[in-house]
């Protein structure tokens, strides 16, 4: 829903911040970053491999260790996928769904991640996981810090795409003060070196329709994980 000028009662900051009136880079933490529409130029290349990609491997929902179905519907792609079920946590080789490979990473999401990552101070990223998560409206992420990757030694890239959202960036504890920060089709956060494990998260996200992608947000985290 859009922000009606006449109604106080629908008046909402976060959805009258557009993109264009953000910095085009904000350093976030001491080795994290936003970066305002980095993956526009990408997304005439980006849409249709993401399709692909989903029509191998389509979204569906994963339950925690704790029995909870998660809101967000996953897939992923590269040679490692992240997937979670009653036994626990963990990166896999196969789609357990499909018992097939994973896709191959496309080449587009490869070059915009790795320059993604060069652009947040990290040269050398060779990303061999793609973690691919949905939301619609409501879908929300909890605090958590992604630490089932192998080392440390590479950042996070983390790709937004379709509605707004409201992520969080936590510290060290989970009870740490967050910094809230709206992400918008296109933007991408990077974090890694002292900040790879700050916990982080996003809020529910709100009703709306996106133009090219309509009611869903969707996100993808660029990891090297095994
Ligand atoms: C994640 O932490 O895996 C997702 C972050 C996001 O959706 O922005
Ligand atoms: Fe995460």
């Amino acid at each position: 829903m859009r922000h009606d000028p006449m109604n106080p009662i629908t008046f909402d900051l976060f959805a009258d911040a557009e993109p264009e009136q953000l910095p085009r880079r904000e350093q976030i933490g001491e080795q994290s970053c936003v970066l305002r529409g980095f993956a526009l130029p990408w997304m005439e290349r980006l849409l249709p491999a993401l399709a692909s990609v989903l029509e191998a491997a389509p979204f569906r929902q994963m339950v925690t260790p704790g029995g909870f179905t998660m809101s967000v519907a996953l897939s992923s792609c590269g040679t490692l996928g992240w997937t979670t079920d009653r036994s626990g946590y963990r990166y896999t080789r196969l789609d357990p769904q499909t018992g097939q490979p994973w896709p191959a990473m496309p080449e587009v999401f490869l070059q915009m991640a790795q320059a993604a990552a060069k652009e947040g101070g990290f040269d050398d990223f060779v990303p061999d996981s793609c973690l691919i998560n949905r939301y619609i409206p409501g879908a929300k992420m909890s605090l958590h810090q992604d630490k089932d990757e192998k080392s440390y030694g590479a950042p996070i890239v983390s790709v937004s795409l379709g509605l707004p959202a409201m992520f969080l960036f936590g510290g060290f504890e989970r009870s740490d003060k967050s910094l809230r920060i709206p992400l918008f089709h296109g933007d991408i956060v990077v974090w890694g070196g002292v900040d790879r494990l700050r916990y982080h998260g996003v809020l529910p996200v709100k009703d709306g329709e996106h133009p090219r992608l309509g009611e869903q947000r969707i996100n993808f985290t660029f990891r090297t994980a095994g």
